[in-house]
């Protein structure tokens, strides 16, 4: 099931399209979107956060090794290269997108709203549940979707919602939502939450994912990507943090014994998924007009995870490429993007960059998997703007 490089689908899309005659040359191959338009979290931050945190004294992602293996410079982005996000602009032939914080950029092919820490739910949500450790900056979907109104305001003018020209231009747009729920279950467990307690939550945090993706359909939006969260228990980060209060549950059933993962951190995340992508199949019936895609982010990288070595991966796959040491190469105090932390030589042979974040190599086969539909439903370059 191993997803072809993007490469040899753009190709073998023609082929097919060749063959089949009638639909050789209308739809064209690859589609024809006008722009991208992408909300979310770290996961696919392309710069926001580290304008956003402008003063702040050290923000790791703005540092070296970080974007060294493509963009030979940080560039903001939470890996040693190119996101899923990138991946998905290079297949459709758009520009990669700009951070919508960094402002006086080019947004004419789309803008990317996600951000280090993005959350579905409100501030006001970890507030009022006391978790003590709440999100540092307003950056929720909610408030992602304000700064999205905005540059519509700025770009297509005025605030008529029925300018031609703006549904038009959002009809022929591609919106890619997520990942989200990882940040809400980082601060909810951060704050002291039990994970029987984050669970709780998981109809919440969907309920403000899906709200989200009906704001969008409601602007005009065609063409969604819905993006569920990967596996938790699988990121050294958790490994490293969590594992001693999963074993003092129950050491028998905290860790998966084919993996390494922590598992019921990973039910959690597959909970949020499971009840995510239900709620994005009750949307493709509220909405027919728009075509909703769901993509997998958990079964790429626990398939990563399982048997790396099968796609190239030839490291231990739970340990972080760049990261201050430990079992799992992951420790706060010695963060990557720091002088002492120290940078595995080839970043491409690890799923994990940073503890947390997934290295460039990782991100190509998840995006791959989007792009030609092993991993989302319905595949991202079947998709067909007109
Ligand atoms: C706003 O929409 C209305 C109705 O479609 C149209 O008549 C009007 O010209 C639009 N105004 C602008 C500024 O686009
Ligand atoms: C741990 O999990 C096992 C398997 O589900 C179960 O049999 C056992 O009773 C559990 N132990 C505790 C202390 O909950």
């Amino acid at each position: 099931m191993k997803p072809l490089p993007l490469t040899i689908v753009v190709f073998s899309c023609l082929l097919i399209h060749g063959t089949t005659g009638a639909s050789c040359s209308d739809p064209p191959c690859p589609p024809r979107f006008n722009s991208i338009f992408s909300f979310g979290s770290s996961y696919s931050d392309t710069g926001n956060f580290v304008v956003q945190s402008a003063g702040l004294p050290f923000i790791p992602f703005n540092h070296s090794p970080y974007g060294d293996t493509f963009f030979r410079r940080p560039t903001g982005r939470p890996s040693d290269g190119r996101l899923a996000i990138d991946f998905i602009a290079e297949a459709l032939a758009l520009p990669l997108l700009p951070p919508f914080l960094a402002r006086e950029q080019d947004f004419s092919r789309g803008a990317n709203f996600a951000i280090v820490g993005g959350t579905a739910l409100d501030v006001d949500f970890f507030l009022r549940h006391n978790a003590a450790s709440v999100p540092p900056f307003r950056s929720s979907l909610r408030v992602q979707i304000g700064w999205f109104r905005s540059l519509l305001r700025q770009t297509l003018g005025g605030t008529n919602a029925t300018s031609a020209a703006r549904r038009e231009h959002l009809a022929t747009s591609l919106f890619v939502v997520g990942e989200f729920g990882g940040s809400d279950y980082r601060f909810l467990l951060s704050g002291g939450k039990t994970l029987e307690e984050a669970k709780s939550f998981v109809p919440e945090v969907v309920h403000a994912i899906c709200r989200g993706v009906e704001k969008l359909v409601e602007e005009g939006a065609r063409y969604v990507v819905v993006s569920g969260t990967p596996p938790a228990g699988c990121l050294p980060m958790a490994l490293t943090r969590y594992a001693a209060a999963a074993v003092a549950a129950n050491a028998s059933t905290a860790y998966d014994r084919r993996t390494g993962c922590l598992r019921r951190l990973n039910g959690l995340a597959q909970y949020h998924n499971w009840l995510l992508r239900e709620a994005v199949r009750r949307m493709r019936g509220k909405y027919p007009a728009t075509k909703l895609v769901y993509a997998d982010f958990y079964k790429p990288v626990a398939l990563l995870v399982r048997r790396p070595a099968k796609f190239g991966f030839t490291q231990q796959p739970l340990e972080a490429c760049c990261g201050g040491g430990g079992r799992y190469n992951y420790n706060p105090q010695l963060a990557c993007g720091l002088p002492s932390a120290a940078t595995c030589s080839v970043p491409s042979s690890y799923v994990n960059w940073d503890g947390i974040h997934f290295t460039e190599a990782a991100y190509k086969f998840v995006a791959g998997g989007w792009l030609n539909g092993v991993y989302a439903y319905p595949s991202i370059l079947s998709l067909q703007p007109q």
